[in-house]
């Protein structure tokens, strides 16, 4: 089942044409990620999606009727006056949630391995930590979807790793529905179970392709895809194109 439809959306910024003829069903419960040149308009698609801007034409359709969907950027927008708990349950606080609060930042807390760091501040934390808190965060206000853009880019190749191998078992946990923005193919390839491939602005689908072997580190798939992948980005990044 589908849980977002784009048809046909267009955006343009004034003259830009940012996102052109976009179409695409997200299913419910797959990692999907958007991948394409830099300056295509992946995070303006994100937003659409979000319904953080609307389409210039085209339509959005959410399967529920409602968009209840979490947005984490590529820096952890962490706020610096509220602990690790508190930041997590300010989704929940907005909501008007208080039978339960303790609990559900409690089981993010524990998901994202962040136990111990409940009562600590942003700036007592490690990068990767921050990155832990802000998904709990995303996970705490339990979105339909959850929007990711290029959300581990900011971080070194070892912390990296760690970070998808955690977002991958989370995922297996949660099944929760992912739209991932990354500039690495190798991270799109071993998270996702399609990638959508995406030409230079305006950002068109160019190729959806399907990853036989998502979340394994070893796929021999994964190489064949990703030399595929490559010429097609290269395709695009070419000037003369
Ligand atoms: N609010 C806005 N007003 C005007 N132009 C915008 C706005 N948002 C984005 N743009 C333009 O749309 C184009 C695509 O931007 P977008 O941020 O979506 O690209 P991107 O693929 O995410 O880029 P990157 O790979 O650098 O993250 C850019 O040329 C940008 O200047
Ligand atoms: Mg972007």
């Amino acid at each position: 089942m589908e849980i977002v439809t784009l048809e046909h959306v267009n955006k343009e910024f004034g003259k830009l044409k940012v996102v052109e003829d976009f179409s695409l069903e997200i299913m419910d419960g797959e990692f999907i990620s958007l991948i394409g040149p830099s300056g295509c308009g992946k995070t303006t698609v994100l937003r659409l999606i979000a319904g953080l801007d609307s389409p210039s034409s085209g339509r959005i359709i959410y399967n529920d009727g409602e968009s209840r969907i979490g947005f984490v950027f590529q820096e952890p927008a962490l706020f610096p006056w509220r602990s690790v708990k508190k930041n997590i349950e300010f989704p929940l606080e907005i909501r008007g949630i208080k039978d339960g609060r303790d609990g559900i930042s409690r089981r993010y807390i524990d998901l994202v391995g962040l136990n111990g760091f409940e009562n600590a501040y942003p700036h007592q934390l490690s990068g990767g930590m921050k990155h832990r808190a802000s998904l709990a965060r995303a996970l705490a206000a339990e979105p339909r979807a959850l929007l990711m853009d290029e959300p581990f880019a900011a971080l070194d190749a070892l912390l990296r790793e760690q970070m998808q191998d955690e977002l991958a078992r989370i995922w297996e946990k949660e099944k929760k529905t992912i739209v991932f923005v990354t500039h690495s193919v190798e991270e799109a390839l071993y998270l996702s179970d399609r990638i959508v491939l995406l030409t230079k602005r305006p950002s068109r689908i160019k190729r959806i392709l399907k990853n036989p072997e998502p979340r394994n580190r070893d796929s021999m798939a994964a190489i064949e895809l990703k030399k595929e992948i490559m010429v097609e980005l290269r395709r695009e990044m070419d000037v003369r194109n």
